[in-house]
């Protein structure tokens, strides 16, 4: 797969790259409508600081302003990637947008010698799941509680990667 363009098939064509200050207003923006406790200025601030950690926004690939529709944060750790945080725009779902951005922050982790990503998602979590489940991610365990303020429980999911 290119890291710099990705089709997919029905939806726009999309281009990567490292997200930046610039682009803090409009994530903050989908993090709002994606989450019911959504990631503060700060807490974003942070993973732009951390040299671990990878936040990508996907753009609409067509001339003029730039269009962010979405946007993923990962941590390198050894040979792991850890997907942080994920969400598409609203008006820009279903259109494959996720899909690429877990692809890609898998493409970082095998061009990097990892050899597995992991993630924990909430079991409400429908749709997250239904797209880590038709990337190949596995549950292999669950954390009882562990989102403390609706003490719902994570599923923990794995993904193993073929190393290049
Ligand atoms: C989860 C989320 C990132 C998916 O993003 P998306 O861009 O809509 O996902 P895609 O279009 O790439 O979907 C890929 C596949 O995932 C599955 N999927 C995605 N959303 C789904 C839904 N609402 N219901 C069922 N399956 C779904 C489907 O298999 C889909 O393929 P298909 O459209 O060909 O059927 C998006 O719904 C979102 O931003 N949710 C709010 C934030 C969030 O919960 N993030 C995850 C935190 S762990």
């Amino acid at each position: 797969m290119s890291s710099a363009e990705l089709g997919t098939a029905g939806g726009p064509a999309l281009r990567f790259r490292r997200a930046g200050e610039a682009d803090l207003p409009r994530i903050m923006a989908i993090e709002a409508a994606g989450f019911r406790h959504p990631w503060s200025e700060q807490l974003l601030r942070n993973e732009l600081a951390h040299s671990w950690s990878v936040m990508l926004a996907a753009l609409e690939d067509q001339p003029g302003p730039e269009r962010l529709l979405g946007y993923i944060v990962f941590w390198l750790v050894h040979d792991e990637i850890h997907v942080l945080n994920v969400a598409t725009a609203p008006e820009a779902r279903r259109r494959g947008v996720g899909r690429a951005l877990m692809e890609q922050a898998a493409a970082h982790g095998a061009s990097h010698a990892c050899r597995l990503v992991t993630l924990e998602v909430r079991r409400s979590n429908v749709a997250a799941l239904a797209l880590y489940q038709a990337l190949g991610f596995r549950q292999v365990g669950v954390r009882p509680g562990y989102y403390a303020e609706e003490r719902e429980d994570a599923i923990v999911m794995t993904l193993a990667l073929d190393p290049r």
